[in-house]
């Protein structure tokens, strides 16, 4: 019998990059969203134009269901229903978000795993679609045939939120880098391609680490970029009674006096004529 020769197997120690060991929903909470701040204008909006306190929240593409938590979170008495395409996404969410909120919150949040454009659901004070994610719709019958489901999932007194981005720069193609405050990250927002005949575009978010790695694609989007006056036409054609446009108010940046450039208050006004930026973000408020 031949003697076995005693081997040790000696297993190299690599240690792994800053990419390699960070969640991609994580850095995607943390670089993109701001519930807090989605929560505040929902709830100022609704208090203004209906006189009561919204309760109940439907968010599509609800991702994470990072707002859908934070919305339950911000009043004992509300609720959120998520909705997303993506199985393995809500359950993170179910994981990361709902579950650590505690019971209490947990059991007035239900995440729904199916298409927006079809779903359904029992009414709600507020539908909404943030962080552009509706703009997949690339054809105006798709979009008019979500709009008419969001329409059916609102109470008499809803109303629909959405957000859209814009402004010159929206036209380009560019790559722009954000460093995020007290994280160990940069945020990389790359607009790889823009068709001007039928304003389909191609996006990338990217993370870059100190240590020199790099998440590349952690997110990819496939988008039609839509104008103010397309997604208010269609939103009237799927039947919404009324749609208000908000802008944000800038000023002066107070840090750099002699910028050229403004900067964004986060304070939001009702309007309906502006000049041109370079890049904007308004809400849309619409009313079944
Ligand atoms: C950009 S993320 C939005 C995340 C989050 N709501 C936010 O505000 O940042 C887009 C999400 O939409 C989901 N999605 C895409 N198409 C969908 C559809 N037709 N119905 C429901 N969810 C969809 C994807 O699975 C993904 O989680």
């Amino acid at each position: 019998m031949a003697k076995a020769t005693a081997k040790k197997k000696h297993r190299r120690r690599t240690r792994r990059t800053q990419a390699q060991r960070a969640d991609r929903h994580e850095l995607y909470q943390k670089s993109v969203q701001s519930p807090e701040v989605e929560i505040e204008f929902f709830s100022e909006r609704f208090r203004e134009l209906r006189g009561r306190e919204p309760l109940t929240l439907r968010e599509d593409f609800s991702g994470t269901a990072y707002l859908c938590t934070e919305w339950c979170k911000s009043h004992p008495e509300r609720r959120a229903t998520g909705v997303d395409l993506c199985a393995d996404t809500l359950q993170w969410g179910r994981e990361h978000n709902v579950e650590p909120a505690g019971p209490e919150v947990a059991r007035r949040i239900e995440l729904i795993n199916e298409d927006v454009l079809t779903v359904r659901t029992r009414k709600h004070d507020i539908v909404c679609a943030m962080n552009f994610s509706y703009c997949l719709f690339e054809t105006r019958e798709r979009m008019r045939a979500y709009f008419k489901n969001v329409r059916r999932g609102l109470k008499r007194d809803g109303l629909f939120f959405l957000d859209l981005l814009g402004g010159t720069a929206t036209y380009d193609v560019c790559e722009e880098e954000r460093e995020i405050e007290d994280e160990d990250f940069t945020y990389i927002w790359e607009q790889a391609s823009f068709n001007p005949i039928d304003h389909h575009m191609q996006c990338y978010i990217h993370f870059a680490f100190p240590d020199g790695s790099r998440l590349d694609r952690a997110f990819e989007y496939a988008w039609r970029l839509w104008t103010i006056p397309e997604i208010r036409e269609l939103l009237q054609e799927a039947g919404f009674s009324r749609v208000r446009i908000y802008w944000e108010e800038f000023e002066e940046d107070e840090d750099d006096p002699d910028s050229d450039y403004l900067v964004g208050t986060g304070i939001y006004h009702e309007v309906e004529e502006v000049e041109q930026q370079e890049s904007w973000l308004c809400y849309f408020v619409a009313e079944p």
